[in-house]
């Protein structure tokens, strides 16, 4: 596959991103009944086209279709003077697996950190994505960490 193009989301993207973004929810589970409320996806489409947030989104497109994207934010980090970066979804339309896309998108969020003099980013995945992990193994470090999440009534 060649002629894959990184860029920011833009207006026109929003059909074939709540495309992808609902696969990628799929992927984990929120699917029918456990779907995203529409509201959440609409706010979070805004947000991600609001220059003031601090919320981000990039696009791949190959022949001028979208073929994956990328959220990720810029936050405080304690042990440091400047933000951090969390690379929150990464997702690839199952047609454009395996051709650099995903690594594509990593890249480009490296860069986009850099104009922002950001010097470090992170991301979760489960243990079991091997699919994911072949990639990550080959660009970042395992940190070997766990992640604890509790609900706050
Ligand atoms: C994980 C994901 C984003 C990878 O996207 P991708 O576009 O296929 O990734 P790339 O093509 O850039 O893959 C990069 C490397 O991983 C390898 N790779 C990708 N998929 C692989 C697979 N299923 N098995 C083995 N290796 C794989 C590629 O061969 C490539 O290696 P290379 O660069 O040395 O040639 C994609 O599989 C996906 O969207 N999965 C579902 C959602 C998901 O898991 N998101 C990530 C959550 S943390």
């Amino acid at each position: 596959m060649t002629g894959i193009v990184v860029r920011p989301l833009r207006v026109a993207d929003k059909a074939s991103w709540r495309n992808l973004w609902a696969r990628y929810n799929a992927f984990y589970g929120r699917e029918g009944a456990t779907a995203l409320p529409d509201e959440i996806v609409e706010t979070t489409w805004d947000r991600l086209l609001n220059a003031d947030e601090p919320v981000h989104g990039l696009a791949a497109e190959v022949d001028g279709a979208l073929v994956g994207l990328a959220h990720f934010l810029f936050h405080r980090n304690l042990i440091r003077l400047a933000d951090t970066c969390y690379l929150q979804d990464l997702f690839t339309d199952e047609s454009a697996r395996g051709f650099g896309v995903g690594r594509g998108l990593i890249e480009a969020v490296a860069r986009a950190c850099r104009e922002h003099g950001v010097g470090d980013m992170y991301w979760h995945t489960h243990q079991g994505n091997t699919a994911a992990r072949a990639l990550y193994d080959r660009i970042a470090l395992n940190t070997e960490f766990l992640v604890y999440r509790r609900a706050v009534d």
